[in-house]
C-alpha cells in the first residue's frame, strides 16, 4: 500500500465521518427534538413508614424529646411570663386568661365560668402535651382567633419547661410520654 492510498483511505473515513454526523445535525434541525417536560408516568416508590415514635400524631414533634429538655424548676420561672393573666395555684381564680391548675389532661376551653372566645371553645380538644406545646410556641397560629394575648415562647427548652411545670400543678398529672 503506498502513501497515495493510505491518504485516499484517511479521506474516506473522515468523509463519512463529516456525512454521518451532518446528517445527525440537519436530522436535529429539521425535527426538533424536544424532551417532554414531565416523566410519561411515574413509578411511585412506597413511602416508609416511621415506627420508632408516634410523631404523626404530634405534628411531627416528638414530644418525649421535647420535654427532656426541660424542668419544672425553670418552669416555674418561664411561668411568670404567664402570670399577668394566669393562676395556676389550685382553688385559683381565673384572671385575664382562665385558671390553669390542672389544665394538662383538660378538655380546652373547660373553666365553666370563664369566657372563653368562640375560637377556643370550637377548638373542642384535649391538652395533650402535644397540643400544649403547639399553643404556646404560637397561639394565634395554632388557634386562629384565641383571645389569649401572647406571641409564644420560641425556644423549646422553655415551652418543655412551662408544660413539665404545670402537669406538676394537678390531681392527676399527666403520665410520661
Ligand atoms: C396577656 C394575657 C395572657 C398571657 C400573658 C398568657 N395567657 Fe394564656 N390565656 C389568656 C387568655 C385571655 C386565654 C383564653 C383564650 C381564649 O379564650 O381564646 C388564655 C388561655 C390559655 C390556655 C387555655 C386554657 C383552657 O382552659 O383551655 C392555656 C393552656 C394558656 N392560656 C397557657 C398560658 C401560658 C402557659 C402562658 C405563659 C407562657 C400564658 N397562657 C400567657 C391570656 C394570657
Amino acid at each position: 500500500m503506498n502513501s497515495f492510498e493510505l491518504n485516499k483511505i484517511l479521506a474516506a473515513i473522515i468523509f463519512t465521518v463529516i456525512v454521518v454526523f451532518g446528517i445527525e445535525k440537519t436530522t436535529d434541525l429539521i425535527f426538533q427534538v424536544k424532551t417532554p417536560p414531565e416523566a410519561a408516568y411515574v413509578v411511585e416508590a412506597p413511602v416508609a413508614k416511621t415506627v420508632t415514635s408516634d410523631s404523626s400524631k404530634t405534628g411531627g414533634v416528638d414530644i418525649k424529646a421535647l420535654l427532656a429538655l426541660g424542668t419544672i424548676e425553670h418552669g416555674e420561672t418561664v411561668f411568670k411570663k404567664c402570670t399577668a393573666c394566669h393562676v395556676v395555684a389550685k382553688g385559683g381564680k381565673n384572671k385575664i386568661g382562665p385558671v390553669l391548675y390542672g389544665v394538662l389532661g383538660r378538655k380546652s376551653a373547660a373553666i365553666t365560668d370563664y369566657k372563653y372566645s368562640k375560637a377556643l371553645i370550637a377548638h373542642g380538644k384535649v391538652w395533650s402535651y402535644a397540643e400544649m406545646n403547639s399553643y404556646l410556641l404560637k397561639p394565634q397560629a395554632h388557634i386562629k382567633g384565641t383571645k389569649m394575648a401572647f406571641a409564644g415562647l420560641k425556644k423549646e427548652k422553655d415551652r418543655a419547661s412551662v408544660i413539665l411545670y404545670m402537669n406538676s400543678k394537678s390531681d392527676s398529672p399527666l403520665p410520661n410520654p
